[in-house]
C-alpha cells in the first residue's frame, strides 16, 4: 500500500515539475502528448485507489460537472481600482502629493516599484496551509464571483504552494492577487477556431479572458490556456514584510510568475523614463499591456497614505493612449475562407496606426456592418483591437455628405455563384467545388506551418486552379515540371525548386499532414495532439466520436468536425489520392533514447555549404535527434547553422538575434 502511495506522490511531483517548466520557466522538457500520458497514468492509479486522491493532485484541476451558477465571495480586503494618469506632468503631481501627505521633504526621493499594467482580468487566490482553497473575480471590488473551478484548470496556478529553495516558510494563510490574461497567440488561435465553427469572435484578449473565466464548464476553460501574473499580496498571516518588492519576492519564492519587467525606480524621474521606455517596447510582448502601474515601495507609507473609497493613494497607473486613427472606407470586399465562410473586409485609405500602415480592416460579419451602419465612403475610426487586428470602431457620421453607399450583402457566393446559407452570424458558400475555397485550402496546405512547400504561394495556386491543373491539394503531387514552366513567372530553375519542394513535403510528418488537411477547428496544436495519439492517418480517419473526445485536449466541437471531415466522400477521394502519390501518412517516432536534448524540440536552418555533410544529411541528422528544420528565419528559430558562402539568412538571423552556429559547434552538438 505504501508503495502505491509513494508511486502516486512521485508521479504528482513529476507532473508539478513539468507544470513549472512549462508555465513558469517557459521551457518544457516533454511534449504535450507525453504530459497527457503522465496525467492519464495518474488518473488510472487514482481510479484504482480513490481513497488516495488529494485535493492538490494535478488530476483535480479539471473538475467534474459544469456549474449552474457562480456563488458570491466577499473580499476580506476590498479589491480597489487604480486612478489613471496620462502624462509625465500628472506623474510628477502624484509624487508631490505623496510627499505632501506623508510629510516627506520635496527634495527627497520616494522609491517606487513600476510594473507593466497587464490588460486582463483581476483575480484573487486564497491559500491555506499552502493549499489553494478558492479564487474569485474582483466583481464590484467588495463582492466577486467564486471562479475556483475555472482557476484550478490553469496550470500556472499551483494547487499547493511550495518554497522554491525550501528556505521560505509557507504562510498559514496567504491571499495572492494578480491578472489573468490570454496571450495574443492563444487569442488568435481561439478566434480562428471560433470563426471556423461559426461562433462570434472575441473583440480583444481581455474580453476573451473574462469570457473564459466566466464559463460554467471548467472543461472548456481548461482548453483555452489562460495565464497569470501576480502583482500583490491581499492578506497574509505570520509573514513580516516592509516593502512591496518583498511582497513580490515572497510570491516569486513560491515559484509563482511575477512579471519579469518589474523595476524599482529610485525617484519619479526614473519612473517617467521607464514608462516612456515601455510605450513602444510593450508591442513586442505576446500579451497586452495598456499602461504601467506605479506603486510606492514602502508599506509603511501605504499605511500612512490609505485609500479613497475607489482607489489606494499609494498607487497610480500611467495609461498609454489607445492607438486610433480616422480614415475612409474605399470599398468593402468579400473573402471566401477555406471552409466557405464569407467575410467582409474594408479596404481603407492607408493610415498609420501603432507603427504600421493599415489599409485593410476586418468587418467580421455582415451583422456587424448593419449594426454599426458602416457604408462605403464613410470616415471611420479604426483601432487595433488589442493592437492586433485592425478594426472599425465607429463611423464619424458628421462627415457624411450623402455620397456614401450601403453595402449589399451577397446572396450568392461572390466567387462561384454557389448558394449561400446563414450559419449563426456567418454566411457560408455551400458548394464543395467552389474554386475560391479550393484555392484557400491549397494555399493553407502548402503553407509554412502545414506542408511547408517552398515557392508554392498564392500567386502560383491562383494560376494552377484557374488553369484547371490543380483542383484539390492532392493534385499538387501530380504536377509535372513542364506544366509549371508553362506558367507565368515560372522559369526552369524555380519550377525545379518547386518540384523538389513538393517531393520533400511527402515526408513532412503526420502532425503537419493533419494540420494541412484543413479540418475545421484543427490547427497546428490540435494536429500535434492528434498525431501523438494516432499512428496513421487512417487510424484518425476511423476514430469514433467517443475515442476523439477521450483525448485530453479534444472537445465535442473538434471531435464532431473531425468525424464529419473524414465521412465526406469528396474528402475521402482526396485522401486516397494523397496516399497513392506516396505522401507519408505514418507517425515517425523517435525513441527517446535517440533524442539529443540539445537538438530535440529546437528549430534549425542551414545556410551556405557545410564541409562534413551535404545539406540533406545535416537536416536528416537534426531530424533524427528530434529537431525541426524550418525554411525561413524568424524570431522563433533557435539556430542558424552557417557553412561557407552563407546567404541572406545570416543577415536576417543577426537582425533577429537568432543563435548562430559555425560548423564546428554544430558538429559538437549533434555528436
Ligand atoms: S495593482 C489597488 N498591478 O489594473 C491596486 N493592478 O485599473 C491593485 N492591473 O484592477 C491592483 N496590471 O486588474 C495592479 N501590475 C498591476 C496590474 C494591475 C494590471 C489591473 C488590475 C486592476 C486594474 C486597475
Amino acid at each position: 500500500m505504501i508503495a502505491i502511495n509513494e508511486n502516486i506522490e512521485r508521479l504528482r511531483d513529476t507532473i508539478r515539475r513539468h507544470d513549472k517548466k512549462y508555465y513558469v520557466e517557459n521551457n518544457p522538457e516533454i511534449t504535450d502528448y507525453e504530459y497527457d500520458q503522465l496525467i492519464k497514468e495518474l488518473q488510472q492509479l487514482e481510479k484504482a485507489h480513490p481513497h488516495l486522491i488529494t485535493p492538490d493532485s494535478p488530476t483535480q484541476r479539471v473538475g467534474g460537472e459544469p456549474l449552474t451558477q457562480f456563488s458570491a465571495i466577499n473580499h476580506r480586503i476590498p479589491m480597489l481600482s487604480i486612478d489613471n494618469t496620462y502624462s509625465d506632468a500628472e506623474l510628477k503631481e502624484f509624487d508631490q502629493r505623496i510627499k505632501r501627505m506623508t510629510g516627506i521633504d520635496v527634495h527627497r526621493d520616494v522609491e517606487y516599484v513600476v510594473e507593466l499594467k497587464i490588460d486582463g482580468v483581476a483575480i484573487t487566490l486564497w491559500y491555506e496551509k499552502g493549499l489553494f482553497v478558492w479564487g474569485a473575480t474582483r466583481g464590484d471590488g467588495f463582492t466577486g464571483d467564486d471562479v475556483t473551478a475555472n482557476l484550478r484548470t490553469i496550470r500556472q496556478i499551483p494547487l499547493k504552494l511550495e518554497s522554491v529553495d525550501r528556505s521560505q516558510k509557507i504562510p498559514s494563510v496567504v491571499e495572492i492577487r494578480g491578472e489573468i490574461y490570454l496571450p495574443n497567440r492563444e487569442f488568435q488561435r481561439l478566434n480562428e477556431a471560433r470563426e471556423e465553427s461559426g461562433e462570434p469572435q472575441f473583440a480583444n484578449p481581455r474580453n476573451a479572458a473574462a469570457g473564459t473565466l466566466k464559463l460554467l464548464d471548467p472543461r472548456i476553460t481548461a482548453k483555452r490556456r489562460l495565464r497569470i501574473f501576480r502583482y500583490a499580496i491581499g492578506h497574509v498571516e505570520d509573514s513580516e514584510l516592509s516593502t512591496h518588492l518583498q511582497c513580490l519576492e515572497l510570491i516569486r519564492g513560491f515559484g509563482l510568475p511575477v512579471n519579469p519587467h518589474t523595476r524599482v525606480c529610485e525617484n519619479i524621474e526614473a519612473v517617467i523614463q521607464y514608462c516612456n521606455d515601455w510605450e513602444k517596447k510593450r508591442r513586442d510582448l505576446d500579451y497586452l499591456v495598456d499602461g504601467m502601474v506605479i506603486k510606492v515601495n514602502s508599506l509603511a507609507l501605504h499605511e500612512q497614505l490609505g485609500a479613497t473609497s475607489k482607489a489606494p493613494r499609494w498607487v497610480i497607473s500611467y495609461k498609454y493612449q489607445p492607438e486610433r486613427a480616422v480614415t475612409v472606407i474605399e470599398e468593402i470586399v468579400t473573402q471566401v475562407g477555406k471552409t466557405g465562410t464569407i467575410t467582409p473586409v474594408a479596404n481603407l485609405s492607408p493610415v498609420l496606426l501603432a507603427g504600421t500602415m493599415v489599409s485593410r480592416a476586418t468587418l467580421h460579419n455582415f451583422e456587424e456592418i448593419s449594426r454599426k451602419d458602416i457604408r462605403v465612403g464613410d470616415h471611420v475610426v479604426v483601432q487595433k483591437a488589442g493592437e492586433i487586428i485592425p478594426q472599425v470602431v465607429s463611423v464619424v457620421k458628421e462627415k457624411r455628405d450623402g455620397t456614401e453607399r450601403t453595402f449589399q450583402e451577397p446572396v450568392m457566393c461572390p466567387e462561384c455563384n454557389g448558394s449561400v446559407q446563414q450559419d449563426g452570424v456567418y454566411r457560408r458558400c455551400h458548394n464543395p467545388f467552389c474554386p475560391a475555397q479550393a484555392k484557400r485550402r491549397i494555399i493553407y496546405f502548402a503553407s509554412r506551418h502545414a506542408m511547408d512547400i517552398e515557392g508554392f504561394g498564392p500567386a502560383l495556386v491562383e494560376q494552377l486552379v484557374d488553369k484547371g491543373l490543380v483542383k484539390d491539394y492532392a493534385d499538387i503531387y501530380h504536377l509535372k515540371h513542364q506544366e509549371l514552366t508553362d506558367l507565368e513567372r515560372m522559369g526552369e530553375k524555380s519550377s525545379s525548386n518547386v518540384i523538389r519542394a513538393i517531393e520533400e513535403s511527402k515526408q513532412r510528418g503526420l502532425d503537419r499532414l493533419i494540420c494541412a488537411l484543413g479540418i475545421p477547428n484543427v490547427g497546428t496544436h490540435t494536429a500535434e495532439v492528434l498525431a501523438g495519439h494516432f499512428d496513421t492517418l487512417d487510424a484518425l480517419a476511423h476514430a469514433t466520436h467517443g475515442a476523439l473526445e477521450g483525448i485530453y485536449e479534444i472537445g465535442p466541437v473538434v471531435a464532431k468536425s473531425i468525424v464529419e471531415f473524414f465521412q465526406d466522400k469528396h474528402t475521402q477521394g482526396i485522401l486516397e489520392k494523397l496516399k497513392a502519390a506516396g505522401v507519408n501518412i505514418r507517425r515517425q517516432t523517435i525513441p527517446s533514447s535517440e533524442k539529443n536534448p540539445k537538438i530535440s524540440g529546437k528549430s534549425f536552418i542551414i545556410t551556405g555549404t557545410l564541409q562534413k555533410h551535404s545539406r540533406k544529411e545535416a537536416e536528416m541528422l537534426i531530424k533524427q535527434q528530434g529537431g525541426r528544420i524550418v525554411s525561413q528565419v524568424s524570431k522563433k528559430t533557435n539556430y542558424l547553422v552557417v557553412g561557407e558562402d552563407p546567404g541572406s539568412k545570416l543577415d536576417k538571423a543577426r537582425e533577429l538575434d537568432v543563435a548562430i552556429l559555425d560548423e564546428e559547434t554544430f558538429e559538437k552538438m549533434i555528436r
